[in-house]
């Protein structure tokens, strides 16, 4: 019998994410991964769906697995399992939940052989995520591996310092959403000039992604690629003016630092 190597604790949307691309990537077959949910179906439609297994209790989801993947909701920690405490002696615990730092972590889990906090965002769920991620303790290059394949299902991933996480993930976990706001400020412009809806939807989608596609495929510096777009005394440069006349990245240097605030606000909350 093949041995299960991760165990989710959760089986929502993130979980379903990491499984699909496990999947996908063929590191992993069904058999190597099981699933455990709260009181509702998301656990049985998950494993119902991709063939991985569904753990009849928590002592059964965690036993045999290599690493247990934390992924329910952050508010759901403080009443977890004491069981957990004991069945994750020795374990490698991979936690992606908002805002619970491996020191908080380590109260559930004190007797797991490392621990790490990961912190994926939404376009993980197409494989194209960013995770910043850190650990309690310096980790061994097996579980470094782990980890490695782990985040790998969802994309990118970077190792930081526990300190930079709010920030990284101000950056990366709130950014998609910040660019939806440009792409519907991009959209909106559109309509304001005079395109039908549909039309301006379908320009601002296909240039947000294709402006994207091309900063990461040349790693050029964003400034660069800009001044390329901008003629002088041209379309672009009227528009860019218009930008800098109210301060579009005081704005977003304000966001992103809003939104590193909450974090760590919302981190000593336990
Ligand atoms: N979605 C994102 O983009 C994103 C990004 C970064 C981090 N995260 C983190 O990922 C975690 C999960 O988010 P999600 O969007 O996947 O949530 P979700 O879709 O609501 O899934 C939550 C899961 O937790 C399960 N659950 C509830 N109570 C439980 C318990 N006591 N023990 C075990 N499992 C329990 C639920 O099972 P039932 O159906 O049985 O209730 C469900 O499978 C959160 O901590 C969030 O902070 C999410």
């Amino acid at each position: 019998m093949t041995a299960t190597k991760f165990a989710f604790l959760g089986a929502g949307n993130m979980a379903a994410a990491m499984v699909d691309g496990l999947l996908a990537q063929g590191t992993v077959a069904p058999a190597d991964l099981a699933c455990l949910g709260g009181g509702g179906q998301t656990a049985a439609l998950l494993a119902a769906r991709t063939g991985i297994t569904l753990a009849g209790s928590l002592p059964a989801l965690v036993a045999g697995a290599d690493a247990l993947v934390v992924a329910f909701k952050p508010q759901q920690l403080a009443g977890a399992d004491p069981q957990l405490a004991t069945l994750t002696a020795g374990k490698l615990v991979i936690s992606v939940l908002a805002g619970k730092r491996p020191a908080r972590l380590a109260q559930t889990f004190p007797l797991a052989r490392a621990i790490v906090w990961a912190m994926p965002n939404t376009p993980a769920r197409i494989g194209a995520g960013m995770t910043p991620w850190c650990s309690l303790a310096p980790l061994a290059p097996a579980d470094r591996a782990t980890v490695a394949t782990l985040l790998a299902a969802l994309g990118h991933a970077i190792e930081i310092e526990e300190s930079l996480m709010d920030t990284a993930a101000a950056v990366s976990a709130s950014g998609p959403a910040f660019l939806f706001e440009f792409a519907a400020a991009l959209r909106d412009g559109g309509v304001a000039g005079g395109l039908p809806p549909e039309t301006a939807k379908i320009l601002a989608v296909e240039t947000v992604l294709g402006a994207a596609r091309l900063l990461a495929r040349t790693g050029t510096d964003p400034e660069e690629l800009r001044r390329q777009v901008t003629s002088p005394k041209g379309m672009t440069l009227a528009g860019l003016g218009r930008m800098e006349a109210r301060d579009f990245r005081g704005t977003l240097r304000e966001t992103v630092l809003a939104a590193k605030a909450r974090s760590e606000e919302m981190s000593r909350d336990t």
